[in-house]
């Protein structure tokens, strides 16, 4: 696959990223100005989906204490399913949207093992790091554009953390009449090769779970 920005000086990435980000953020503060601390105001369907997901992401997990980052965090619900699992966790909670941020603080504002914070590059090494729905919404942005950017966002996942990372995306299998124009459907394919190669011998395809989707869990060597 050809990728857009391998022309680009690192100043030309750095300002293209921060114009991407800028347009993500601003799509998603507008979901949860329409609906609120809920699925839909993180643009899922329903709950149920957005549960199966994290089902799906936490398959990372091994230990019964850990370390995690919640990369595009939303209003912070990936907290509340780890609750009802953990008790012995640490939470880092980063969303571009300084809404949502504010949205989980204030929906949080009693966890004493769980912080937020806005931004994209979270600035601390974890156990593992999770992200729910990153990849999906490009908007008018062109494939290659969007799979640099998508590339340039797994480095950063990789780097937060010692254990490993697990992301979804959506599939390029998806039924030709339901696609639309301004999301991203990746190939699992190429994406698993990209981690098995880059990352990690130790990598998990998950496209079984009867979404549009599939996850990638990427666990490190201990
Ligand atoms: C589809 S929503 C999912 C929210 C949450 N993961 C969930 O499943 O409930 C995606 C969220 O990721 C945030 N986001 C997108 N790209 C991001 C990035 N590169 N860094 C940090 N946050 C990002 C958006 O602002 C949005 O709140």
């Amino acid at each position: 696959m050809k990728l857009a920005n391998i022309q680009m000086t690192s100043e030309e990435a750095r300002v293209e990223k921060k114009n991407i980000l800028t347009e993500v953020s601003d799509y998603y503060t507008q979901k949860l100005a329409e609906h609120g601390r809920t699925a839909k105001g993180v643009d899922w369907n329903g709950v149920e989906s957005q549960t199966l997901r994290f089902q799906q992401l936490c398959k990372l997990i091994q230990a019964p204490s850990f370390s995690i980052i919640d990369l595009g965090c939303g209003y912070g619900a990936l907290l509340e399913y780890l609750d009802n699992l953990y008790t012995e966790f640490s939470y880092l909670g980063v969303d571009i949207s300084e809404a949502m941020i504010e949205s989980a603080k204030s929906r949080f504002q009693n966890s004493k093992n769980a912080e937020f914070i806005a931004a994209s590059e979270p600035q601390r090494l974890v156990d593992y790091c999770v992200a729910s729905g990153i990849f999906n919404v490009r908007l008018e942005r062109s494939e290659d554009e969007w799979a640099s950017y998508l590339l340039n966002t797994l480095d950063v996942m990789d780097k937060s953390c010692t254990k490993g990372f697990a992301f979804n995306c959506l599939t390029s299998y998806s039924d030709e009449p339901f696609k639309r124009d301004y999301l991203y459907y990746a190939d699992p394919g190429w994406l698993f090769d990209i981690c098995k190669r880059k990352y990690s011998h130790n990598v998990a395809l998950l496209h079984d779970y009867n979404l549009y989707e599939f996850t990638l869990i990427v666990r490190k060597a201990n």
